[in-house]
Formats: C-alpha cells, sequence, structure tokens
C-alpha cells in the first residue's frame, strides 16, 4: 500500500504518518516512510532517536551526489543536466532503518524550484517516481499541503491520499483545495481523516464541510500526543487509544479500496 498524507501545517500529518508507519510494520510488512516536509520531523515520530535522525542530511542537500547524477554545476539553474538521473540506489544508502521500517528525508526543494527544472527538483521527482512505481515496500509519505513532490508521472503508484483536518474551517478549506490538485494530478482515491476530535460537535462540523470528501476515521485529541511530541517521542509507543484509531482507520481504507 502506498499512501501520501498531506494537510494545513499543525493538524497532524507527521503523527498520523508516524503511527501508520509503526502499525504497519508491526504487521511485519517493510515500510518505507518519506519525509517530504521542508519541516522534516518524521523521523522522531516514527520513534528513531533524537540524535540519529539528527545526523541525516536530506537528499535535497546532498550537492555532491545531486551533481554527480544530474551532472549539474553547482547553483545552475537553467544550465544543462540530465532529466534522467539514477535514483535506484538512494532508498537503501540514505535511509535510517530499524528492523523494517525505513526512512528517507528529501529535505526542500530550492525557492522557485517546485515547478521549474534545477537539479534538486529533478532528483526528488525522480526519487518519489522510482520509488513509487518501483519499490515493493509499503510506502507513507509525509507530505506538506502543496504536492510540489509530485508530478504526474509519480502519481500512478499512489494507491490513496489521505488529507488530515482538524476540527476548523482553515484544515478543512486546505483539504478541499488539496483535493482538488490531487484530482488534477490524477490521484482519484481522495480520503480525510479528522484529528484532535475533543467532543461530538468537532465531529458534526468535519463532517457538514467535507464537501463530497469521504471519511476513514478520527483521531481524539489527548495530550499525551503532545506530550510524546515534546519530548521527540513516537505517538505509537506512549497513546494506545491513538495506535487502535489509526488501525480502524488502516482497515477502513483497504475496505475502501477493495470496493473502488
Ligand atoms: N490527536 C492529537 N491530540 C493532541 N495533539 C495532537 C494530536 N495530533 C497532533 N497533535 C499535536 O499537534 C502538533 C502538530 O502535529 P503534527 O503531526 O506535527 O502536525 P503536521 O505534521 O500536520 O504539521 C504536535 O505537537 C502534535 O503532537
Ligand atoms: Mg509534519
Amino acid at each position: 500500500m502506498k499512501i501520501a498524507i498531506s494537510g494545513k501545517g499543525g493538524v497532524g500529518k507527521t503523527t498520523l504518518a508516524g503511527t501508520l508507519a509503526r502499525v504497519i510494520a508491526a504487521t511485519e510488512h517493510k515500510v518505507l516512510a518519506i519525509d517530504a516536509d521542508p519541516d522534516a520531523n518524521l523521523g522522531s515520530a516514527l520513534g528513531f532517536h533524537l540524535d540519529e535522525v539528527e545526523k541525516v542530511t536530506p537528499i535535497a542537500e546532498m550537492t555532491d551526489l545531486i551533481q554527480e547524477r544530474t551532472g549539474s554545476q553547482k547553483g545552475s539553474y537553467g544550465g544543462t543536466f540530465k532529466l534522467n538521473p539514477k535514483v535506484d540506489d538512494i532508498p537503501e544508502r540514505f535511509s535510517l532503518t530499524r528492523e523494517n521500517l525505513k526512512l528517507l528525508v528529501l529535505g526542500t526543494i530550492p525557492e522557485g524550484g517546485g515547478g521549474c527544472y534545477c537539479p534538486e527538483g529533478v532528483i526528488l521527482k525522480f526519487l518519489l517516481r522510482h520509488i513509487l512505481l518501483q519499490r515493493d515496500e509499503s510506502i507513507i509519505l509525509d507530505m506538506e499541503a502543496g504536492l510540489e513532490h509530485l508530478g504526474r508521472g509519480s502519481t500512478k503508484g499512489i494507491d490513496a491520499f489521505i488529507v488530515v483536518v482538524e476540527p476548523g474551517s482553515r484544515s478543512l478549506k486546505t483539504a478541499r483545495q488539496i483535493k482538488k490538485l490531487a484530482t488534477d494530478l490524477g490521484i482519484n482515491q481522495v480520503y480525510v481523516v479528522g484529528n484532535k476530535i475533543s467532543e461530538a460537535s468537532d465531529i458534526e462540523f468535519i463532517n457538514d464541510n467535507l464537501d463530497g470528501i469521504k471519511i476513514l476515521g478520527f483521531l481524539d485529541y489527548d495530550q499525551e500526543i503532545v506530550t510524546a511530541d515534546r519530548h521527540d517521542q513516537a505517538p505509537f509507543e506512549v497513546n494506545q487509544k491513538l495506535v487502535e484509531n489509526v488501525k480502524t482507520i488502516y482497515e477502513n481504507l483497504k475496505k475502501e479500496l477493495v470496493t473502488n
């Protein structure tokens, strides 16, 4: 299963991505978790130690590798370079690995690089495309709200796109925009997970504002999850209720994909 997770900043994308990756890894499936948010913090949400995570260089910052693979010169915007760089060894070489869980940190495409052909953008796009189309483990992609890293070529590999929302207008507005972007990229399986639920009216509010996007389930607001973040701990390790709810969401998603 290859799942991309997006949503407004702070809604709980990384919390869901980290927990879902751990839930799938616990069933003995290999999981490759990809941190594609410029504000990268998936590592600690997966339960990797902070000192390990801090040593990771995001792929976008591996200047020598990018130059070697694309044939580009440093800072050469608009210069000539290969548009089909070799990337297939990158996940094995540069992932943090623990048992059947791997973490790959992509990093940030330089300003204005999302749409343009800068070497970093080409590498990241190619790498994602390779991972989504060629690798056979489960993939969890923790993304930002914009879908810059995804090109038309890579979206075929995505089985499901989950947009995380909280019970507030802004995150639901973002969800509707993401749904549109995803649809434009040819992704049809777009779902919502409602996070930070404190009371019944939160669920009602989300249900009333989905604009036809299907909901996979809800996650309760819990102070333990905040505390886990403060201590750079995986929410999977501290909050059993969250784990149970994420399992249910994963089961619901599998049912959805079978019937669609
Ligand atoms: N269900 C929840 N209950 C309480 N706090 C949560 C919950 N989900 C996320 N948080 C907290 O909200 C903050 C943002 O979550 P995070 O997963 O990093 O969001 P995002 O990746 O979307 O920016 C973190 O401090 C996290 O611990
Ligand atoms: Mg995040």
